[in-house]
């Protein structure tokens, strides 16, 4: 028999462990991959994720599951494995991304609507079939003094919901991904700003899911922490944390059992510090974690530097960095222990 919603997010939401984010498109991966100077082929991308996803401290103690694009879930490690298998056999869950991109929203200026519903609920037979137990889909909200739009997003939130509906009839678990964007365009706003706008876009998630039946025991949120705009950036710590959590608890429903954030173009150790200050707030109703790419994965990425004879230092740099990312989950991650591992 099917394994139940609420057990797979129970698995999900581990204590002290957190999702890996390894889902990035065709044309991001090639962004990431022009920073160490590789070519983006079908086996470059499989060589490196193969590299994260065999990184035995890091999968067994602080992964719970991971993100894949649609490319690596069908994909083979050099030995023959399906990699998906690779992730089961750490214990972790495989998961899939399944929009099709945000896609200039018609009429809205500046604006974004992701897509990808048609056709959906066949996809996600078939992500089922290849052992996908969960399902990502984001939407991306710029931020200005009078952006985002009511409309862009009701919209957003629309498909959100329509989404997780089916995902949770086909027995997978959506992560929901309302992004409110700090690197957007103009990218100056204040801390203030993306407190009202994370409020605004919750709420209206939450009732759009509502509406769509969507079972809050049954589904992950991954937001964006309330944080000034990235050529703004002046707030403390402690205030990211606290309107983070100011936000979250007047608009997250305590049935829905976690949340874990994106790193939106943080640096990594402030992705940390802020996931453990507000952790070390608690106690909380929902487990808070990490859905990190960015910040789980860029010291991985240079150390590797897509040499094979630097594999291991690849797999030590990731599993560092998911160590101090299950410390911060935990609310016990200080700077210093950044040097000692
Ligand atoms: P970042 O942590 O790099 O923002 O990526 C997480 C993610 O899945 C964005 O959709």
């Amino acid at each position: 028999m099917s394994e139940r919603l609420e057990e797979i997010a129970a698995r999900m939401m581990t204590a002290g462990k957190g999702l890996l984010a390894a889902d990035e498109s065709t044309a991001t991966i090639k962004k990431r991959f022009d920073t160490i100077g590789l070519e983006s082929t079908e086996t470059s991308r499989r060589d490196y994720r193969q590299m994260l996803f065999s990184a035995e401290e890091a999968m067994r103690d602080f992964i719970s599951g991971v993100i894949l694009y649609e490319e690596t879930l069908f994909q083979k490690a050099s030995d023959g494995r399906p990699l998906a298998e690779i992730i089961v056999a750490a214990g972790a869950v495989p998961g899939i991304k399944v929009d099709t991109g945000a896609k200039p929203m018609a009429l809205f200026p500046g604006e974004t609507v992701t897509e990808g519903l048609d056709g959906l609920r066949d996809r996600l037979t078939k992500y089922h079939a290849a052992g996908a137990r969960f399902a990502k889909w984001r939407a991306a909200l710029p931020v200005s003094d009078t952006l985002p739009s009511f409309g862009a997003i009701k919209a957003n939130a629309h498909a959100l919901a329509r989404y997780a509906a089916l995902c949770q009839e086909a027995g997978i678990v959506p992560i929901v991904e309302p992004e409110v964007l700090m690197d957007g365009v103009p990218g100056n706003h204040s801390i203030k700003r993306s407190e009202e706008v994370t409020e605004e876009t919750l709420r209206i998630t939450f009732e759009e899911l509502a509406d769509q039946r969507v079972s809050l025991e049954g589904m992950i949120l991954k937001p964006s922490m309330v944080i000034d705009g990235k050529k703004a950036r002046k707030a403390s710590v402690q205030e990211v944390a606290e309107r983070t959590l100011r936000v979250l608890k007047r608009t997250v429903p305590a049935a829905v059992p976690g949340i874990a954030f994106l790193s939106g173009g943080q640096t990594t150790e402030e992705a940390t510090a802020h996931l453990s200050a507000m952790n070390a707030m608690g106690p909380l109703p929902w487990t808070l974690t990490f859905s990190y790419g960015r910040a789980l994965q860029t010291e991985a990425l240079e150390a590797w530097g897509g040499r094979p004879e630097n594999i291991a230092a690849g797999k030590r740099a990731f599993s560092h960095r998911a160590k101090m990312c299950s410390l911060a989950a935990r609310g016990q991650w200080k700077k210093d222990m950044e040097k000692a591992a």
